[in-house]
């Protein structure tokens, strides 16, 4: 009998993401269960779970699901699930804590339909959280000049360290931005900027990036009014405004959408895939070609 796909949903929040659950069950057709309040030392009982139940033959029908909402929680149950693995006995995963690795794979596909990612310097402001953490390796791994923005030293400096450690050979430097008036020139070398700052939170103000010569492409992440760049619309997908192409949150998240359910669909293609950040980037540039 053809066993059905199981998916097990891990996630570190109180609540499992009922975002993640839909997707996931619009993706194919599948089995949900789902755990929450997951951590590290409970993943092994649960990968075991889905290791030892069904014979070899049928892993490719089970799956794990890595949410929740900070992706470097994500990574740390990632290889949780992973060490549990040995041999043959192992199932195919995917990591997308937050949507970060799915988001920020439609934004950087988005900007690269308009520059050569690897020729270009890219500034992404608010670049600390998990979303924008996963543009600034994204960016770097596809060998663009990196600046990732927070509103203290620190932070931006260990989100930058973070991308150097996981992307070889990368040009990535964390800048401090407390006030708007630095952007303008933060600005006046970038080719593409990419907003990623918390929902409801203005970070760039119109008049300073339309008077930036060198920026071609605007990619705003935030939905929620106000959004995150001034003059983007939320629907804006490669809208040209004062000679330049911006896409808004919404216009990301339809190519977003697409790359999630492709990889949910793609994990029960055999049982030894691990769909972390390159991996999802790579079914985001197949969809695009
Ligand atoms: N379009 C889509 O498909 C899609 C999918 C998922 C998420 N999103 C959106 O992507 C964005 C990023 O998500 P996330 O979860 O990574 O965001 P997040 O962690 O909530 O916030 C990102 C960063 O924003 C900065 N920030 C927070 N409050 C701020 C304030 N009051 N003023 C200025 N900066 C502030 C912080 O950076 P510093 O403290 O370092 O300055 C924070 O690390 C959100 O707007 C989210 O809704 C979009």
């Amino acid at each position: 009998m053809t066993k059905s796909n199981v998916l097990i949903q891990l996630d570190p929040d109180a609540h499992a993401s009922a975002f993640d659950a839909l997707v996931a069950v619009d993706s194919t057709e599948l089995q949900l269960l789902q755990y929450h309040s997951v951590a590290d030392e409970q993943v092994e009982k649960l990968v075991h779970g889905a290791m030892f139940t069904r014979g070899p033959k049928d892993l490719r029908h089970t799956a794990v699901f890595i949410g929740g909402t900070d992706v470097l929680q994500g990574e740390a149950l990632l290889e949780a699930t992973l060490r549990c693995f040995f041999g043959p006995l192992r199932v195919s995963v995917m990591l997308d804590a937050n949507g970060a690795n799915t988001t920020a794979a439609a934004a950087v596909l988005a900007a690269a339909r308009h520059v050569e990612l690897s020729q270009c310097r890219a500034l992404v402001l608010a670049a600390t959280g998990s979303v924008g953490q996963r543009v600034g390796r994204l960016l770097a791994s596809q060998g663009a000049v990196v600046k990732l923005a927070s509103r203290t030293a620190e932070r931006a400096v260990a989100a930058a360290q973070e991308v150097s450690d996981a992307v070889e050979g990368s040009s990535v430097t964390g800048v401090m931005v407390s006030e708007t008036s630095q952007l303008s020139s933060l600005l006046g070398d970038c080719d593409v900027v990419v907003a990623a700052g918390a929902s409801g939170v203005r970070l760039l103000p119109q008049e300073i990036w339309q008077s930036s010569d060198s920026l071609k492409v605007l990619v705003d992440l935030n939905a929620v009014a106000p959004v995150g760049i001034e003059g983007i619309d939320m629907l804006d997908t490669a809208r040209v405004i004062e000679g330049k192409v911006a896409y808004g949150a919404i216009g990301v998240g339809g190519l977003k959408m697409k790359i999630h359910k492709a990889a949910v669909a793609r994990l029960f293609e055999s049982n030894d895939q691990v769909l972390n950040v390159d991996e999802i980037f790579a079914i985001g540039e197949a969809l695009t070609d």
